[in-house]
């Protein structure tokens, strides 16, 4: 980030104080960061106890004798699914909306608790007689339909892992996932609505299954949804609704131990190979739902929820399924686009569904600024008293946009610092305590431990900026990589890793640049790594490159996240064409088929907003890309410092050549 950007934030003085009358009904009351302070670890066991059903309750809190491998509330047992559905059925609120779902041609779906709990039953019947059952993997590609939800509730009554792959991914992708994981089923749809067209998905699995060799996948479980036409591999592939239809209704959620896998979730490091993000129940089901709860200031008989994540993502997993669940929330769930079959679907759908809490990403919030604000205002947006943002950092002009014209002028902004690898929220104002700063992720929850740290490790002071680090173990930690312990530590733990002995203290390095203001609050920077930040989404240079050498066409790739005033980041790619390709096609047809390639080897997601076609990339005298002028140049700026080049003048013909 460059130093203007710093600047502006600093200059930021608007304040927005709680009302006295959000502060009365607040779920989180300010004696929670007293108490937090007093006993940390006191301070999670009993959140754990008060927030979660056990059958058998821990005596033990954290052990973090094999760090940085931790075990939170280690010898007690628990039933996630069954935190998530049966006791709140039991509590006597069975007849409770859980999901009010809504495609995106406009079919809709309600589903209670009572229904939902006996919805996933069935499917845990289902994928047991499929052979699933503690410890094995199933890979889940689907559309955001209540099945994605039913899917991974059922695999974690199981005591199963899932790992759920965003349904924008290729076949691929979706391949590495699965042989990464070595998932023995997968669920997926026929297809999926988006932008008023059906997406095929069953047609990704086949592709992927297809390619390279043995599978450790044994099934397809396909959902219909999109009723497109599928191809079908007999004795593989079954269909979902004719397998659930005679499974019994009643499924005995049995206990695990806190410790037992949950999920893999990968996301993008700074090699080319994604990480699988390894999380487990007792400790992130805690986190989620106490977070959930306070952040989101949850009335669970009054509020409608929205958070419109993807499944595949994080925030899907931790805000969508598991922490709204565990807390009882009503919710609403929508498969499509923000404009399909208009620009006001969002807000139709707030209206529809009278939505209390709201939570998404600044990606969304700065195109519907672009948009205008007469698209929001032709509908009654009133029911809306709380907003939240995700993602990226959000800046304080869409701050005050998202409060003003989304909600009203007066509903509080939370904006959520946090990552796929730490499970749930870490940093936020607490609504109804906190004195709200726009464009400011301000301070870290009760019980959570942050500091921002030089890079030799000394706490900055208030007005400094350094590198974000948490220093203190937290329930939803990512508990490894699955099956690369070393790059875990590799990762994460070795930057701050000081002392001996009983001395020796290791700090969790987030990878985000952030600064302290005046007084102590924190403004996110964005990632100190090679790691973009497209729309709220995780990509790394490395995979992008890797896409784009995998043509035919190119020699040498270099992308970088170029900062792009909608998706806060777009990929820019610059690309030296082989030289026996140079005739085939013209610089813009390459620049069209490669932009293409990169959609269909990653997805959509990660197709570069530009692709240069250049004759030389800037490198240092060790061999290494220097993306931060790239960076310059695709932004449009003076060059910074160009002597530890090899050769200078390579920058000049680049940027000659795209004037
Ligand atoms: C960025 C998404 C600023 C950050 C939950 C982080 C943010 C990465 C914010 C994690 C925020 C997320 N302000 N930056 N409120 N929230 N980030 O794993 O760079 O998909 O490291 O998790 O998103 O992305 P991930």
């Amino acid at each position: 980030m460059s130093s203007t950007s710093i600047d502006s934030l600093l200059h930021e003085s608007r304040r927005f104080p709680p009302s006295d009358e959000f502060t009365a009904g607040a779920v989180a009351k300010a004696d929670l960061y007293a108490r937090a302070e007093a006993d940390r670890l006191g301070f999670w066991a009993d959140q754990a106890r008060d927030l979660l059903h056990w059958h058998k309750p821990f005596t033990q809190t954290l052990d973090w004798t094999q760090a940085p491998f931790a075990k939170w509330f280690a010898d007690g047992a628990l039933n996630v699914a069954y935190n998530c559905l049966d006791r709140h059925v039991l509590a006597g609120h069975g007849d409770r909306v859980a999901l009010h779902w809504e495609g995106e041609p406009g079919d809709s779906r309600t589903l209670t608790y009572a229904e939902l709990t006996t919805e996933v039953k069935r499917a845990a019947n289902l994928l047991a007689s499929l052979g699933i059952g503690q410890g094995d993997r199933v890979a889940i590609y689907l559309p955001v339909i209540p099945e994605a939800v039913i899917a991974m509730l059922a695999v974690a009554r199981l005591g199963a892992v899932h790992s759920v792959v965003f349904g924008g991914f290729s076949s691929e992708s979706l391949r590495a996932r699965i042989d990464d994981a070595q998932a023995r089923l997968v669920i997926t749809a026929d297809g999926g609505w988006r932008k008023g067209k059906v997406f095929p998905l069953k047609a990704a699995v086949d592709g992927a299954l297809a390619s390279d060799g043995p599978t450790s996948v044994e099934h397809v479980l396909v959902v219909r949804r999109g009723e497109n036409e599928v191809a079908w591999t007999e004795g593989r592939d079954l269909w979902w609704h004719e397998e659930i239809a005679p499974m019994d209704l009643e499924h005995e959620a049995k206990a695990f131990e806190a410790e037992n896998p949950l999920f893999i979730l990968y996301t993008s490091g700074t090699t080319g190979k994604p990480k699988g993000i390894l999380h487990t129940s007792g400790g992130y089901l805690t986190h989620v739902a106490f977070t959930h709860k306070n952040v989101f200031d949850l009335h669970p008989e009054t509020d409608v929820y929205w958070c419109t994540a993807d499944v595949g993502w994080i925030t899907g997993h931790s805000y969508v399924v598991y922490g709204p669940l565990a807390n009882g929330a009503t919710q609403v769930l929508y498969e499509g686009t923000p404009d399909t079959p208009h620009p006001g679907r969002w807000w139709e759908l707030i209206e529809k569904y009278k939505v209390s809490v709201f939570y998404t990403a600044p990606t969304a919030i700065r195109s519907f600024m672009k948009a205008g604000r007469q698209i929001p205002q032709k509908f009654d947006l009133s029911s809306l008293r709380l907003l939240g943002s995700v993602g990226e950092p959000i800046n304080p002009e869409a701050w005050i946009w998202y409060r003003d014209i989304i909600g009203g002028g007066h509903t509080p902004v939370v904006d959520t610092w946090w990552q796929t690898e730490t499970g749930g929220i870490m940093i936020s104002a607490l609504p109804g305590i906190t004195t709200l700063k726009p464009g400011s992720a301000q301070v870290p929850l009760p019980g959570i431990s942050v500091d921002v740290l030089t890079d030799d490790g000394q706490s900055v002071p208030n007005g400094s900026g350094g590198l974000l680090v948490v220093t203190e173990p937290w329930p939803g930690m990512l508990r490894g990589i699955w099956g690369d312990p070393e790059r875990f530590i590799e990762t994460y733990w070795e930057k701050f890793d000081t002392g001996e002995g009983a001395e020796r203290r290791r700090m969790y390095f987030a990878g985000d640049g952030a600064r302290k203001d005046e007084d102590g609050d924190l403004w996110l920077l964005g990632r100190v790594d090679d790691v973009m930040n497209v729309s709220g989404h995780r990509l790394s240079t490395a995979e992008i490159e890797s896409a784009l050498v995998s043509h035919p066409y190119v020699a040498e790739a270099a992308v970088v996240g170029a900062s792009d005033e909608t998706t806060g980041q777009a990929v820019v790619a610059f690309v030296i064409v082989k030289a026996s390709q140079a005739e085939v096609a013209t610089a813009d047809e390459a620049s069209a088929i490669l932009r293409a390639h990169v959609a269909e080897q990653i997805g959509a997601i990660a197709r570069p907003r530009q692709v240069f076609v250049v004759n030389e990339l800037p490198k240092t005298r060790s061999g290494k890309i220097m993306r931060r002028l790239l960076r310059d140049v695709a932004e449009g700026r003076e060059l910074g410092d160009t002597t530890t080049l090899t050769d200078t003048s390579v920058m000049q013909i680049i940027t000659e050549k795209l004037k």
